[in-house]
């Protein structure tokens, strides 16, 4: 392990260069003292470098940036030329399974976009596979790297907040039908999901992790209301967690394309937590009973902690604080703060949920058998 372990630099390479990549690219160039971009991969041919020109003028230095990268159509090529010690999968979602599996076994650390893969067995083998290997897998579940999001995780953990009661998630992510017909993968059953298992899974993952309590029972019901797609454009459901806890949820992608929205809350017995983020404008208050409010008190501790550049860094992109804590665990050995078993959990949270739709009725969590999102198939939206 190196002396001071900051100090290690790992290569990158990203597969798949389409929409969320160029979050990767800005948070990898920010981190150069750290992480050397060395590939970049996509079927496409042209997209890496439509990807490189798409982010010219938020990368300082782009020439010298562009310098280290070699691109390939094949990432197998790449993986035996390159040796990257970070993949950065970006790829359709139906799609992380193989590639994943594929990286793990070359022995490359990965960093996985959400929703890990489209079954439970299948995101458990990758976590397992991690684990067997000492590889990190971490997590593109970037709610948890959203300023003093950890410090709220820590003093749950701690018993600051007393018990939790129950919680709410909302996610109204609009996109027009124009973003469903982009891709043929986007709204299937079998390569994506809806509004469940592409934009709120995370958030789910998010409340897990506040309540720092699993899942054990959910109820679900989904509807597509407007958008053209395969899958759901709206759900609606509550899950009891193991500490008692109950949490409705909110998913939809029915909403303006214009008016995102992410909100969490929590009800506490000494604190009630709520975190927003509308329109990319970030809020967030922790009051006491007493009808005080902490969140300044948060951001300081925050700031303290981290300072106020890396504030300012994950704030502005969080894939920046992922890359950055990935970094930190390979070198030091620990665990990613949104690591491979948070990526599990959360695929068996909303496997359960449309198991649940199915089903009509309550269903157990973790789900006992295997569950493939494409079964959904069988449900006429
Ligand atoms: N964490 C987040 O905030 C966040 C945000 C958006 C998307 N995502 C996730 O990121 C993933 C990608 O989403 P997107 O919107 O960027 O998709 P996209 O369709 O815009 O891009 C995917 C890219 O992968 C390429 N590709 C497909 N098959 C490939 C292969 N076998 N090898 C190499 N490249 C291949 C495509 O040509 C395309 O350029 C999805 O899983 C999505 O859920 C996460």
């Amino acid at each position: 392990m190196a002396q001071n372990v900051d100090l290690a630099r790992f290569k990158v390479a990203i597969i798949g260069c389409g929409r969320v990549s160029e979050k990767h690219i800005r948070a990898i160039a920010k981190l150069k003292d750290r992480l050397t971009l060395c590939a970049l991969v996509d079927t496409n041919q042209d997209a890496p470098s439509h990807l490189l020109s798409s982010c010219k003028r938020k990368i300082k230095k782009h020439q010298e940036f562009k310098a280290s990268i070699k691109t390939f159509i094949d990432y197998k090529e790449m993986l035996s030329e390159i040796h990257p010690d970070i993949v950065a999968i970006t790829v359709p979602s139906g799609l992380h399974f193989q590639i994943a599996k594929d990286c793990l076994e070359f022995g490359c650390n990965i960093l996985l976009e959400k929703p890990m893969t489209m079954s439970n067995k299948s995101s458990r083998e990758l976590y397992e596979l991690a684990e067997s290997k000492g590889l990190k897998i971490a997590m593109g579940h970037i709610y948890r790297y959203f300023p003093i999001v950890n410090l709220l995780h820590e003093d749950m953990v701690n018993g600051i907040f007393g018990k939790a009661g129950h919680g709410s998630v909302v996610v109204r992510w609009g996109h027009g039908d124009d973003y469903y017909h982009q891709a043929a993968w986007r709204g299937t059953w079998k390569s994506d999901g809806g509004a469940l298992m592409n934009q709120s899974v995370h958030a789910l993952d998010l409340m897990c992790y506040l309540m720092n309590a699993e899942a054990t029972n959910v109820y679900g019901m989904i509807a597509k209301r407007f958008r053209d797609m395969e899958a759901e454009d709206t759900a609606l459901g509550v899950y009891t967690f193991e500490n008692g806890a109950l949490c409705q949820v909110e998913g939809t992608t029915a909403t303006f394309p214009n008016d995102h929205e992410a909100s969490f809350f929590i009800n506490a017995e000494k604190a009630s937590i709520r975190i927003s983020l509308r329109k990319g404008k970030p809020s967030f208050s922790i009051t006491t009973p007493k009808g005080r409010n902490l969140a300044f008190r948060y951001l300081r501790r925050y700031i303290k902690q981290n300072g106020l550049s890396y504030l300012i860094a994950v704030a502005k992109n969080p894939h920046y604080g992922i890359y950055f804590d990935l970094h930190h665990a390979i070198a030091s050995g620990t665990s990613p703060i949104a690591d491979g078993r948070s990526g599990y959990k959360a695929v068996d949270m909303v496997l359960g949920f449309y198991r649940s739709v199915m089903k009509k009725a309550e269903v157990e969590l973790p789900l006992s058998h295997e569950f493939k999102i494409e079964e959904m198939n069988k449900i006429i939206l």
